[in-house]
């Protein structure tokens, strides 16, 4: 089959992992938001996770100072508030007034939940080492929570240059993985 070169710039697109999510920060009981979905899982339990935040958006020096996040999960039903968010910096705008955006306590860490999303992951920084080179925090999840509902959730996945793709259907196949 004739194959055509595949641009660098796109590789990230091919290999996207996990849905996009949005992260909450506070910095001195000002909470700020931004739109990640560069991320992967590492281990089981406790989750461990690591992400990519640049050093050109406010949430990385929040994050290096605070060492705290949430990582908030949302469901297709918000995905445009998702990608505005993404679309702004909280260095010159406050997100959450801005797109009106719900906000609550988190229980161990100091920045706050996104009520709207149906998963919370609170977090701490567990390792900058890879920061200052790539961009790379390692979280460790220390707290979850579930909004409960009976219906399934659908989950937004970045394909680059404003597409998504949306969770489809659900298959079961047998697998020794938990
Ligand atoms: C769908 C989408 C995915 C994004 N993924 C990331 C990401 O993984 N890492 C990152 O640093 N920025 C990512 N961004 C860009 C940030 O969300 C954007 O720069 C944000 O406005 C930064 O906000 P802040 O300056 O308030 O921290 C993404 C944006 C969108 C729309």
């Amino acid at each position: 089959m004739t194959k055509i070169s595949l641009p660098l710039s796109r590789v990230y697109q091919m290999l996207e992992p996990g849905p996009v999510v949005m992260v909450t920060t506070a910095l001195k009981g000002k909470p700020n938001v931004m739109t990640m979905s560069w991320h992967m899982m590492i281990d089981f339990e406790p989750p461990i996770l690591g992400c990519v935040i640049s050093n050109r958006n406010y949430t990385f020096n929040i994050l290096k100072t605070t060492k705290e996040c949430v990582i908030n999960i949302p469901s297709v039903e918000i995905a445009p508030k998702v990608v505005a968010v993404g679309n702004s910096s909280g260095s010159r705008v406050d997100k959450f007034k801005k797109f009106q955006l719900i906000q609550e306590p988190a229980s161990v860490v100091s920045a706050p939940l996104l009520s709207e999303c149906f998963v919370n992951l609170e977090c701490k920084v567990i390792d900058m080492k890879m920061a200052t080179k790539y961009n790379i925090f390692i979280l460790e999840v220390i707290k979850a929570w579930i909004t409960p509902s009976k219906k399934r959730q659908r989950m937004i996945h970045h394909c680059g240059q404003g597409t998504f793709v949306v969770d489809g259907k659900l298959i079961k196949l047998p697998s020794k993985m938990k």
